[in-house]
């Protein structure tokens, strides 16, 4: 954590939870949040639970992401959504090159960079995600893998965007070994990714945007391995799959970032059971 970089923890529910179960789960969430800045919380519902999860947060800091976007503005591409549709039905940003996007919908570096240029000109808040895989890793392949995925994610015309106008995003460091298998990254593994990743983006756009960009840590976070994760000094914040959809582990989570109030860490909501 760093003081200076306001920690983000966000969840990413994937096809999970349908309208009615989201809006059930974000007041759940809402109430035991209560007014607190210290931390952002975005989710990522699925695109038909946005409208009426964006009803609920009326009032609310909770923020929406979209969990993929297009790369292209309108026109006939069935099946896929726009920023424009991700900005009116209520998201401030969207999550892009997902690894399960990446694995199994055939995303490329270079499409993912279209859709961050996309997401920029819409005004949205790009959370982008990079990551090895397992044998990547076991190959000491790491760096290079991510350099050649941040690279595709950043083609020369974000400059525009990044350098001229200031536009805020986020790097997600989700190693793919560690997404959805309860195996975690140690603190120390992820804080070398991701010093990495700030070292990255100090060469390639400059030291203010490099200090200033979040960088989050995602695979398998959970209440009992967030506080080491979110304490090491380049890891602004986690990005959440499974135990963002069961409300007391997100809950805990978000308790557990550095920021987050002392006198509010208390009171968790527990999920309905039914
Ligand atoms: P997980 O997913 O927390 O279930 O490992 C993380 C992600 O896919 O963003």
């Amino acid at each position: 954590m760093n003081e200076t970089r306001k920690q983000i923890i966000a969840g990413n529910w994937k096809m999970n939870l349908t309208a009615e179960e989201a809006v059930a789960h974000l007041t759940r969430l809402d109430l035991a949040l209560g007014k607190t800045e210290a931390v952002e919380v975005l989710v990522a519902p699925s695109f038909v639970a946005l409208t009426e999860a964006h009803k609920a947060l009326r009032w609310s800091r909770i923020r929406l992401l979209g969990q993929n976007m297009s790369e292209h503005a309108a026109g006939a591409y069935t099946g896929e959504v726009s920023g424009e549709m991700l900005l009116t039905s209520g998201c401030v940003g969207a999550i892009l090159g997902h690894s399960e996007r990446r694995q199994l919908f055939g995303e490329d570096n270079e499409l993912i960079g279209r859709k961050v240029v996309r997401a920029f000109s819409n005004g949205l808040f790009p959370v982008i995600c990079v990551g090895e895989t397992e044998s990547e890793r076991d190959a000491a392949d790491t760096e290079r893998i991510l350099a050649a995925q941040l690279s595709g994610a950043f083609p020369t015309v974000v400059e525009e965007f990044i350098v001229k106008k200031r536009a805020d995003f986020a790097v997600a460091y989700e190693p793919v070994w560690a997404i959805g298998t309860g195996k975690v990254a140690t603190p120390e593994m992820a804080e070398t990714a991701h010093r990495f990743v700030r070292g990255w983006l100090t060469k390639r756009f400059s030291e203010t945007v490099s200090l200033s960009t979040r960088i989050l840590y995602g695979g398998s976070v959970k209440p009992d391995n967030a506080a080491g994760l979110l304490t090491q000094a380049n890891i602004d914040g986690a990005l959440v799959g499974g135990a963002s959809l069961v409300s007391e582990d997100f809950f805990k989570i978000i308790q557990a970032a550095p920021g987050f109030p002392i006198e509010q860490r208390a009171a968790a909501p527990s999920d309905p059971v039914d």
